[in-house]
């Protein structure tokens, strides 16, 4: 199903023909990005939901597949739950089966006569901890995407695949992605820095990312950070249930002890599933 989603049993969410949740309806501009040609891991397709029907069936077979199940750590829930999830083969909500395919698409084998030098970089962490982005949602230890820039322009060039192990909420994901996409201001101000301190011109053009972490709150967080936001649809759903949400969370307020006051940000109680995501800036 392209554009209208079907309403899942018994509430107001959408099921995509792929399986996979949706809790908006898309938007037109939405939709319209959505109908060019789309290339994804060397293969090419007429829409991104095509796509997402393609990997989807691939992601069913690997899970039908006990073998695959059998990895260490591997998450207790049904295929449905794991498909209602993922947005494979970017983001999976188990361990991702596309990760060899995304190294041999996009990575180089590494060359041992081509020379590697790097001087050590120390940043200062604590840049960008009120940036918008980095509030949009907490996470414990979250390092902000403006204080991992500099080191991805450091140590890799434009192209390169970065692996973050323990991504939590996949700021390294947003940072490689910000290397080719950061504002002009941004870009002359770092510039500008880097000539104060005397190294060269950084070498702007996104990195791809790789990100992976055992907690599935941390990877669905990381890949609602990184793959492409419908921005319009999200702004209209807002508006509509805001009023609503700000009499429910008044009611909510009164009724819970100050302890138990539930937060939106905090998904315990999935801590113990494993999870990857494989990302294409
Ligand atoms: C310090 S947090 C990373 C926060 C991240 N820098 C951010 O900005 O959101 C460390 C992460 O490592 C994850 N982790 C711990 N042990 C792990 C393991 N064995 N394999 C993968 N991830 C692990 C945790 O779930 C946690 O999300």
């Amino acid at each position: 199903m392209s554009g209208k989603g079907k309403a899942a049993k018994g509430g107001e969410l959408f099921i995509e023909a792929s399986g996979r949740l949706r809790l908006i309806e898309k938007s037109a501009e939405q939709q319209a990005l959505e109908k060019g040609k789309v290339e994804c891991l060397g293969l090419t397709f007429d829409s991104e939901d095509e796509r997402r029907v393609y990997f989807t069936g691939k992601l069913r077979e690997k899970l039908a597949d006990p073998e695959f199940r059998k990895t260490p750590g591997f998450p207790i829930g049904t295929d449905e739950d794991i498909i209602r999830m993922s947005d494979p083969p970017w983001y999976t909500a188990c361990p991702n089966p596309f990760l060899d395919d995304f190294v041999r698409c996009y990575g180089k084998p590494f060359d041992p006569a081509e020379a590697y030098a790097r001087d050590p970089f120390a940043v200062d962490t604590s840049v960008g901890k009120t940036d918008a982005l980095y509030k949009a949602h907490s996470y414990h230890t979250k390092v902000p995407h403006l204080a991992i820039v500099p080191s991805i322009l450091h140590y890799t060039e434009p192209g390169d695949i970065v692996l973050d192990g323990f991504a939590g909420s996949g700021m390294t994901g947003v940072a490689a992605q910000w290397c080719g996409a950061a504002p002009a201001e941004y870009r002359k101000q770092l510039e500008a820095q880097w000539q104060k301190d005397g190294r060269g011109k950084p070498k702007w053009g996104a990195r791809r990312a790789i990100l992976n972490d055992l907690g599935p709150a941390a990877t669905f967080i990381a890949a609602n950070y990184t793959l492409p936001f419908d921005v319009d649809a999200f702004a209209m759903a807002a508006q509509r249930i805001s009023p609503r949400s700000r009499r429910n969370s008044a009611g909510c307020t009164r009724r819970c002890t100050p302890t138990a006051r539930p937060r939106a940000d905090q998904l315990h109680g999935v801590e113990s599933f494993p999870a990857r995501t494989a990302r294409r800036n």
